[in-house]
């Protein structure tokens, strides 16, 4: 025990003894027998504990007031002088936690204002002052600090973020690519659930993207064997060549979309038509049809919301109405320097140039020898 002067000979004598303590009473006290040392903190000694206890005040506590109760460390303990009472003082602790130990260092470092450190933070908080959330844990803004609600269970989706902890001022969490919203439990704008839990939201094919979507097809694809030649880039575009297709137009493909299992349908934006095809083209927006395995093939690659120069030759088609454009064909993404050259083959081929040259239907391959 702390207290200093409670021998076994006091504890005897108090038994029979009321005495007033603390301040002058105490120093006033501290002739009679049994006497209790209270450190200044208390007016008078229990009257039944054995060892007599000194009743405790300014938030001491222990047999002779030699502490500070648990809740009121943010001070060091001092005994009380006549001048002074050197009360303990609570620790800020947000109506969070019960306790509190004092750090000397801290105190020192604040200046002698406070060294309190709260122990045990409920409420899922944290901190010095239990004035933060934990990892897991968000401060909700409309709760005041001291409320019990004040931190937010993060909620993290388990599949969309990358783990359970949030931002702990937005209670934002950390999603995985093209994941999105608080507790990232949402695709993204451009992106689709998927079935992979690595990646559960994946990039819709769109602007950047080929329209090819048959699922198996590629240019690898034995099918696809002498299909088409992809890899034949270069156009070498002479008179010749430009009277043997069926149609050369400047386009743009605006969206496009699957028309049964053998088609695609795309709308495409006509913004030229420099060689029209028997059945005129008219410049604007309408529907041109894709062989769906030629793109699946790679024999043309259109991406939505690009200028393509289109270089067709569908021959064959039933309806001539139609615009197709076919693994015969070409779609070219387009450079504005063959604006130019275009207009002189048109105004060749108007002037009678195409007499003579045009090969006898089916057109030649544009592009491939
Ligand atoms: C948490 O969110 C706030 C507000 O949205 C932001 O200012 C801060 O940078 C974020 N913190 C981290 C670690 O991302
Ligand atoms: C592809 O090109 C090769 C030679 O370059 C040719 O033999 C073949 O017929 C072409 N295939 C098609 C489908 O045009
Ligand atoms: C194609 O792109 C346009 C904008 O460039 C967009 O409005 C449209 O939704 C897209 N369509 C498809 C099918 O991706």
């Amino acid at each position: 025990s702390n207290c200093r002067l409670c021998g076994p000979k006091a504890r005897v004598v108090a038994r029979h003894l009321r005495v007033e303590f603390g301040g002058r009473a105490g120093l006033a006290a501290a002739g009679v027998r049994g006497r209790c040392q209270c450190h200044g903190h208390a007016a008078r000694c229990a009257a039944r504990s054995r060892p007599p206890r000194c009743r405790c005040r300014h938030h001491t506590t222990g047999p002779g007031c030699e502490s500070c109760r648990p809740s009121h460390r943010d001070w060091p303990w001092r005994p009380a002088t006549p001048q002074h009472p050197h009360p303990c003082l609570p620790c800020s602790c947000n109506q969070h936690a019960r306790r509190c130990r004092f750090n000397s260092e801290l105190f020192r470092l604040s200046g002698g204002r406070s060294g309190g450190v709260c122990e045990r933070c409920r409420h899922h908080t944290a901190g010095r002052h239990c004035h933060y959330c934990q990892p897991g844990f968000w401060r909700d803004p409309n709760q005041p600090i001291t409320s019990r609600k004040a931190c937010r269970a993060c909620q993290c989706h388990p599949i969309g973020a990358t783990g359970g902890t949030c931002n702990q001022t937005s209670g934002q969490c950390s999603c995985k690519l093209g994941v999105t919203g608080l507790t990232c439990n949402r695709c993204g704008l451009g992106y689709q659930q998927s079935r992979s839990p690595r990646m559960p939201c994946q990039r819709i094919p769109e602007a950047t993207t080929p329209l090819a979507t048959t699922p198996g097809a590629s240019s690898s694809d034995p099918q696809c064997q002498n299909y088409c030649n992809t890899s034949d880039t270069k156009v070498h575009m002479s008179l010749r060549r430009y009277c043997q297709q069926d149609y050369v137009l400047r386009a743009q493909v605006l969206a496009s979309e699957a028309a049964g299992p053998a088609w695609r349908r795309l709308v495409v934006r006509i913004l030229a038509v420099y060689r029209q095809r028997a059945q005129q083209v008219r410049r604007g927006d309408q529907d041109a049809w894709v062989p769906s395995a030629d793109l699946a093939c790679g024999c043309l690659r259109l991406h939505n919301g690009t200028d393509y120069l289109l270089l067709g030759s569908a021959a064959g088609d039933p309806d001539p109405a139609r615009l197709v454009l076919d693994r015969h064909g070409l779609a070219l993404p387009w450079r504005p320097r063959w604006a130019r050259p275009l207009r002189r083959l048109q105004q060749e081929e108007s002037a009678g140039g195409c007499r003579g040259l045009k090969s006898p239907t089916p057109s030649p391959r544009a592009g491939h020898p």
